[in-house]
């Protein structure tokens, strides 16, 4: 049963809820619903997509991500769940610019895997007509990582080449598609089982690792953009064009207790007196490029891989597997699977 939209809280609401650090911590619960805080607007979520961050903040891992803020010993935030799509509620003292009944969507600083959440409001967009609440829940870190990596760091240009090295993947799928849009001649690296959905999703061309190893291709690149970081970084580096840009999305994530800090300062030296670059990628919560990605997938230019639709209480063992690197496309969680399709 949906949770009808009214300002007055529920006393309890469904939620996923995480108390310490592990695969295994999460769980399904009713806890009791926000109310809307001050400065902050309440979102009754409809959909709410998964991560591969939020594996990261589920393991506490690599650990260098309890000491950026999100708690050492345990999560400061109890509710995990970043992107989000759903409708305004109420909103809190001082905020303007929203208003009960709006769609919105955005990447939060978590709680999304419940039926409400507080988010601020400049981390928000509005949903247009024609973008389906689920379609918009894909669009947050996905959609504006593949977007601020081809366009902003790797300043891809129409007739370049791109290789989308991870392509099959959520962040992947919309590089492909993005790729296309911009005008570029896109190959995509994916495994075997994921070859003709990345053909489909626009690639000219299609790489299956698991038959061919990256190194030894013979093409070169324009924009290589890196979202797995298995290939040694001199190997891309030999599959760039003079003066070709390595986005790297990944960095390499190898190392528990770091991430991908060395991988990216070694990345970094390796510019010095080479023409091609090595860009490490940073995903910024840019509302205005929601905006932009909203309206592509409004007029069709670009339509998000919905590879499963599940309820709450599945997404524990979706998230725990997300760590294993082979999702396709993105996982999307249903919280009101009654308006999820809908565009209002
Ligand atoms: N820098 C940032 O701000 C930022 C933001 C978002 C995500 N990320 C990072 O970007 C990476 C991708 O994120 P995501 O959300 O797209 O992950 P994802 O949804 O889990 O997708 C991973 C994909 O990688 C593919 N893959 C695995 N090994 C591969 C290999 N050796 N060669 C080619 N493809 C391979 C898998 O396809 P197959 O099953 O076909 O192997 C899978 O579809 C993650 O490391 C994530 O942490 C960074």
């Amino acid at each position: 049963m949906n949770a009808p939209l009214t300002a007055a809280a529920p006393p309890t609401m469904r939620a996923l809820l995480q108390r310490r650090y592990g695969a295994d911590a999460v769980a399904f619960a009713e806890v009791p619903a926000p109310t809307a805080a001050p400065g902050a607007v309440l979102i009754q979520v409809v959909s709410a997509a998964l991560n591969r961050g939020d594996w990261h903040l589920l393991t506490g891992t690599p650990y260098a991500v309890r000491l950026a803020g999100y708690g050492v010993l345990r999560p400061n935030r109890a509710i995990p769940g970043m992107a989000v799509a759903g409708r305004v509620v109420a909103v809190g003292a001082g905020v303007t610019g929203f208003a009960p009944g709006d769609g919105v969507l955005g990447e939060i600083d978590g709680g999304g895997f419940a039926e409400r959440v507080n988010a601020a409001p400049g981390a928000l967009a509005k949903i247009p007509a024609g973008v389906s609440f689920e379609q918009a829940a894909t669009l947050p870190i996905s959609g504006t990582t593949a977007l601020q990596g081809l366009r902003d760091a790797g300043a891809l240009k129409a007739g370049e080449s791109l290789l989308v090295i991870g392509a099959a993947g959520g962040v992947g799928g919309f590089a492909v598609q993005l790729g296309r849009h911009f005008g570029a001649e896109v190959t995509g690296v994916c495994s075997a089982k994921n070859v003709e959905g990345v053909r489909a999703m626009g690639a000219h061309h299609v790489i299956d690792y698991t038959a061919t190893r990256l190194g030894d291709h013979p093409a070169r690149f324009d924009v290589i953009l890196d979202l797995v970081g298995a290939e040694p970084l001199a190997s891309l580096r030999r599959m760039l064009k003079p003066g070709g840009r390595l986005v790297s999305g990944s960095g390499g994530q190898d190392n528990v207790v770091l991430g991908p800090m060395f991988p990216i300062l070694r990345g970094l030296l390796s510019n010095l007196g080479a023409t091609e670059r090595f860009i490490p990628l940073m995903n910024k919560p840019t509302p205005s490029d929601l905006e932009v990605l909203c309206a592509l997938v409004a007029e069709g230019a670009i339509t998000p891989d919905i590879s499963a639709r599940i309820g709450l209480s599945e997404a524990p063992g979706y998230l725990d597997r997300m760590g294993e690197g082979h999702t396709r496309g993105k996982v999307v969680i249903q919280i009101d699977a009654d308006s999820a399709r809908s565009a209002r």
